[in-house]
């Protein structure tokens, strides 16, 4: 299969059964993520593997940053809960007068857009989630961000259920995104 074809196949995927890729199996695709285009091969991002009760580290501060309490705070927890594996995505700018913060944003994106790609390839469901507060010092802080780092979310990764193909997508006009300068 071509790239254009995977990329045109895959779907996120909201609801993921209990299997997840191992630790051997993500070391794989986060390598193959991690040819993105990288002006001077920075490296700004890493990527932390949460899964079993980590979740809930996570799924805590979500809902401590809400404000929620009580039964709505459980709700908001068990979200964290929605695939067996989460994969933070942190931006971690490196020091340089050559590549602004911006450039190395990108690239963290795109680790993390390519990292999707090969786990719908490889038959995994993803899903990038974010949130309002994602980017709130409780939530920054329960992932042990260091200065200036910050977070672009998770991809919630899953076993994919066979219903999968019921979604099948539906592609832009590419010329309403293609022009030139004149
Ligand atoms: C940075 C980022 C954050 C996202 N956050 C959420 C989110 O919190 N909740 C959500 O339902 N979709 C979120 N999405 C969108 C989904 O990941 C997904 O792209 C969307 O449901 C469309 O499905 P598709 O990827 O199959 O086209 C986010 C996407 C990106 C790139």
């Amino acid at each position: 299969m071509s790239v254009a074809d995977a990329a045109t196949r895959r779907r996120s995927t909201s609801k993921v059964t209990a299997e997840a890729p191992s630790h051997d199996e993500l070391l794989e695709f986060v390598q193959a993520a991690a040819t993105v285009a990288d002006h001077s091969e920075l490296h700004p991002w890493r990527l932390l593997e949460i899964r079993g009760d980590d979740r809930l580290v996570v799924g805590r501060a979500l809902a401590e940053a809400s404000g929620a309490e009580g039964h709505a705070a459980d709700k908001l927890t068990e979200k964290a809960l929605r695939a067996p594996l989460m994969i933070a995505i942190v931006l971690s700018p490196v020091e340089s007068r050559k590549v602004p913060e911006w450039e190395q944003e990108s690239v963290a994106s795109g680790v993390a857009h390519l990292l999707s790609l090969v786990l719908d390839d490889a038959g995994w469901g993803v899903m990038w989630r974010t949130g309002l507060w994602t980017r709130s010092p409780g939530v920054q802080a329960a992932h042990g961000l260091r200065d200036g780092e910050k977070l672009l979310g998770w991809l919630y990764v899953g076993g994919r259920r066979d219903d999968r193909e019921a979604k099948p997508r539906t592609l832009v006009d590419p010329s309403r995104f293609l022009s030139t300068l004149s």
